[in-house]
């Protein structure tokens, strides 16, 4: 594995003349529209990547975009990897360990989410505060101790000190924003209501099908991750999940989670 991940790195810096990023942003559903704000110095198609999956799912480019936004160097992955598309835990965080070693130093997570809080709705932003992972672990075979330990520690999972500034930021920008705990499920089916309400019952204000391996593999990294989630529909009220409405609701909130992460790379 390890050879796997220095093969991607080893191309990747020789594709880009060692950029080295600062900061890795991963674009959920619908909010690939980020890219735009980035000013771009190479993309690299996922396929030229050796030993990188290659993405399968609807509104899912897949492309590495390094760049940078004001001072920063950033790099974003648009398309990710979900374990309902058949792919290894390997293969879904796969890229979230190639951007480790290439230096990142912090790493951003978005993605559209099912709202369990009653009091949020639909296109509302949520800072993820905390994650229930009911997925199976990324981490689980043997310890690669070279990236990390074998009993990470979970406190501050999603960085309080990113998610402070983030909150005077919005203040400054006038983005409303919700804070709450990402509930990461398998998928690929939405929730029946019962699961909804078990959900909640558990202490979920949302819940969706990725992020929480990626946020797992950065941590045992040493990474500090900030997550927002896009609230694409609410689960415990009677509207139907649908693929369509989460890719425009994502589109939708994903100008307002842009410019959020703007400010926010730039004042990191
Ligand atoms: N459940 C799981 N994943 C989702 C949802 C949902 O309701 N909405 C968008 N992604």
């Amino acid at each position: 594995m390890m050879t796997r991940i220095s093969e991607a790195v080893n191309y990747i810096n020789s594709a880009t003349a060692s950029f080295s990023p600062q900061v890795g942003i991963i674009l959920g559903t619908g909010l690939g529209g980020f890219a735009d704000k980035i000013d771009v110095a190479y993309s690299i198609p996922y396929e030229d990547i050796p030993n990188m999956p290659v993405s399968t799912v609807e509104g899912h480019a897949g492309r590495l975009i390094f760049g940078t936004i004001g001072s920063r160097r950033v790099v974003a992955m648009q398309g990710r990897f979900h374990y309902y598309e058949g792919y290894t835990m390997q293969q879904v965080t796969f890229p979230v360990r190639v951007l480790a070693l290439l230096g990142i130093k912090y790493l951003f997570v978005s993605n559209a989410s099912g709202g369990i809080n009653t009091s949020f709705c639909v296109g509302d932003l949520m800072i993820i505060t905390d994650h229930i992972n009911l997925l199976p672990n990324p981490l689980i075979g043997p310890n690669m101790s070279q990236l990390g330990p074998r009993f990470p520690d979970m406190h501050d999972c999603y960085s309080k000190a990113i998610r402070d500034k983030a909150t005077s930021i919005a203040e400054n920008l006038g983005i409303k924003l919700q804070y709450g705990v990402y509930v990461g499920t398998t998928g690929p089916t939405f929730e029946t209501q019962a699961e909804y309400r078990y959900f909640k019952a558990i202490g979920g204000d949302a819940v969706g099908m990725s992020t929480v391996p990626e946020t797992i593999v950065a941590r045992h990294m040493g990474v500090p991750v900030f997550g927002v989630s896009v609230i694409t529909n609410c689960g415990l009220s009677e509207q139907k999940g649908d693929h369509e409405d989460v890719q425009l609701q994502g589109r939708k909130a994903g100008e307002r989670m842009s410019r959020l992460f703007v400010e926010l790379i730039e004042k990191l």
